[in-house]
């Protein structure tokens, strides 16, 4: 029996979580897996009930937890808190609680997508990229941190600082990666500027030395982000700090279509926590608009990664991919002569596709 933690927390994260638990539940009893769940409150909802985003309890839950299903926090309502109680919070002490130091962000177009995204479809044809994000480190957790009052007025101080324990474990991550893919590896830094990337990429590339089937490119950040909509073709693993990776797994997320459809897996020594790497939309929540696909494949990579059922996460993949060639889109993706269909209406489809699939 397999326990899963559902933290639905804030905006659309509660919608497109329900529909993550339903396809999981389908998948679970085709594939014959026994799970629970166990909900627990993060980010504002939290906040308002107990007064904290990440409360001792809900840390708790994860803890004992096999797994962790995330949906997403924040909202304009909490932004003027301090910020160590602001739902961001939520998520950031709980990846640094369970040292959560590897973020791979899958981004692979389903034909059927090729033209949602707003790049041309022969740049973005064929796009399966993975972005190892570090989780960890770097400017959001690095100290000094604060906004402090000197001589001058006020002054805002952030840290970007990594250790070699840090840059050989996510280097190692990322090849390791990159070897049961494509074997080409971009590691990505600023290091004709900054020292914390002049490190970053000596270390990466001694931990290459260990991969010698992994060719091993480096790119500064601006060219990166640059490059991936010139060529993103051109891209297998993208390795990066924790800033570098959350600005250009967005960028990398729209080669897609939309930033609705990029599930994410976030792994250290213990549990895992799969969440899309969208945030909680407060701008459509509760309207039955939200794509619930990023959540939905989150799930996928959750059986794959911390329960080892590999064609259980195949089966949902498919069967999302199956939904969109049968035509439904929700808003984010919508085009002429599709099915617009709500949240709920896309889960629904998911599920019945997964339980439609091939024998288990
Ligand atoms: C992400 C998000 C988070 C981050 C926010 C919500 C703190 O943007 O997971 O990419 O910056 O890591
Ligand atoms: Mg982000």
């Amino acid at each position: 029996m397999a326990t899963i933690a559902v933290l639905p927390g804030d905006g659309i994260g509660p919608e497109v979580t329900r529909e993550a638990v339903k396809v999981l539940r389908a998948t679970a009893e085709k594939f014959h897996l026994a799970l629970t769940f166990e909900e627990a409150p993060v980010g504002g909802t939290a906040y308002e009930a107990i007064g904290t985003p990440l409360p001792d309890h809900t840390l708790a839950v994860c803890q004992r937890a096999d797994a962790i299903l995330f949906g997403a926090v924040g909202g304009p309502h909490w932004d003027t808190l301090p910020r160590n109680i602001r739902p961001e919070q939520g998520i950031l002490a709980l990846r640094k609680a369970l040292d959560l130091y590897a973020n791979l962000r899958p981004a692979r177009l389903f034909p059927a997508l090729v033209d949602a995204s707003t790049l041309k479809r022969e740049v973005i044809e064929g796009v399966d990229i993975l972005v190892v994000r570090e989780l960890t480190g770097g400017l959001y957790f690095g100290q000094p941190k604060g906004i402090q009052t000197g001589p001058e007025g006020e002054r805002g101080v952030d840290t970007l600082v990594y250790t070699r324990p840090e840059i050989e474990r996510i280097a190692k991550v990322a090849f390791d990666a990159a070897n049961r893919r494509r074997k080409h590896l971009t590691s990505v830094d600023k290091a004709n500027v900054l020292a914390s990337s002049e490190l970053w990429r000596r270390i990466v590339t001694e931990v290459g030395a260990g991969f010698p089937e992994v060719r091993l490119d480096h790119m500064y950040v601006d060219n990166a982000s640059m490059q991936l909509l010139r060529h993103p073709t051109g891209f297998d693993v993208l390795v990066a700090e924790n800033t570098f990776g959350d600005i250009l797994s967005d960028e990398a997320a729209m080669l897609t279509g939309s930033i609705g459809l990029l599930p994410s897996a976030s792994l250290g020594a213990g549990v895992g926590l799969y969440e899309p790497i969208h945030g909680s939309a407060p701008d459509i929540a509760g309207q039955d608009a939200a794509n619930p696909i990023a959540a939905i494949l989150s799930a996928a990579m959750l059986l794959e990664y911390s329960l080892g059922a590999a064609l259980a996460a195949a089966a949902i993949e498919s069967a999302v991919s199956r939904a969109l060639d049968q035509g439904y889109r929700t808003p984010d993706i919508q085009q002429p002569g599709t099915r617009r269909v709500g949240t709920r209406e896309m889960g629904d489809r998911i599920t019945e596709a997964v339980l439609a699939g091939g024998e288990a």
